[in-house]
């Protein structure tokens, strides 16, 4: 397995592997890779004859204390990715991916930047840093404005730009996506149709610990207190949405599973959960058609639930299908 820090040298593996007939799939990652990161490896691998996970800690998607506060163990992901069979993995530096920044603190100031302006509609890439020369994109209010966007839409303008950026430097031809996170994999989707992209956003469902806990890389923040809360939370979620799936089939015509009603008890459900000395904060619960992002009234066998909560103020999402 090669390891590839250089723009240069990841254009020319990509170059090769294409001239040479391979179909390339990547699979890009931030890292403290997980077995929902393998996952991906393992649909990448079915499909593809070359594979590469990408590595990097992107700083334009996080605020600057959780950047710094981001788990990294590269050596150990790099044993995980040779182990799985890849044949290459891309760990830039932030100097590389981003040359054109000043320094690392100046991508933080982007944020909450006005002269770099989103549009209701459309992406914009705004040409910034020294010579104008990095494509910034905002995603567009109608998705960004949602969800877990609504509180850092930036957030999403920080994967947008990286996910932009790898796939001109790799240019797979496909690229695996894990569908916890439904409003990323919405976004990137919209951004691959604007781009008339040709490679294909491969979709892969959510892995699960054998405590139900889906597997996410901030779950190694939590201590032992705090994981038991989260999977009692997890379990309410869970049951929630299997009534109201349940109830959801009985009542297809009438279709009076109502969306508030839900919300609302599950909303208590969790507030109801003890937790000590330990603070469980519920950030938001909606109830959403999966390719909009819309918030509906009725529940559908396409709805999804999605929670976001925190808990001593670490950010944990949740994204069940009532199917
Ligand atoms: O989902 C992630 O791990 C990240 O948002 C991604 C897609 C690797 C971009 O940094």
């Amino acid at each position: 397995m090669q390891i590839i820090n250089t723009i240069t040298d990841m254009h020319a593996w990509t170059a090769q592997a294409r001239v040479q007939g391979h179909t390339v799939g990547l699979v890009p990652t931030m890292g403290c890779l997980h077995n929902g990161h393998t996952e991906l490896f393992k649909e990448a691998r079915k499909n593809n004859s070359r594979v590469v996970a990408s590595i990097f800690v992107n700083p334009l998607q996080f605020r600057q204390d959780a950047y710094e506060k981001y788990p990294r163990r590269l050596d150990a992901d790099i044993q995980i990715a040779e182990s799985f069979g890849l044949d290459a993995v891309f760990a830039p530096s932030t100097a590389e991916m981003y040359p054109h920044a000043p320094s690392t603190d100046w991508l933080f100031t982007l944020h909450d930047d006005p002269s770099y302006p989103r549009h209701q509609t459309k992406f914009v890439s705004h040409h910034i840093g020294q010579d104008n020369a990095t494509n910034y994109i905002r995603v567009p209010s109608r998705l960004v404005m949602k969800m877990d966007g609504q509180k850092h839409p930036w957030h999403f303008d920080g994967v947008a730009t990286v996910v932009n950026q790898l796939f001109n430097i790799i240019n797979p031809h496909r690229a695996y996506f894990g569908q916890k996170d439904i409003q990323q994999i919405a976004i990137l989707q919209a951004m691959n149709d604007w781009n008339e992209s040709t490679i294909d956003l491969v979709e892969v469902p959510i892995v699960r610990d054998t405590d139900g806990l889906a597997l996410s890389s901030r779950l190694v923040l939590l201590n032992d207190a705090e994981r038991s809360i989260v999977i009692e939370v997890t379990k309410r979620i869970a049951q929630h949405a299997t009534v109201s799936s349940a109830n959801t089939q009985a009542n297809t015509q009438a279709n009076t599973q109502h969306a508030q009603a839900l919300i609302k008890d599950l909303q208590s459900d969790i507030q109801s959960i003890q937790t000590h000395e330990n603070t469980l904060v519920i950030d938001s619960i909606e109830c959403v058609n999966p390719a909009t992002l819309e918030p509906v009234d009725a529940i559908e066998d396409a709805t999804i639930l999605f929670v976001a909560y925190l808990i001593n103020g670490i950010r944990l999402t949740e994204t069940r299908p009532f199917a």
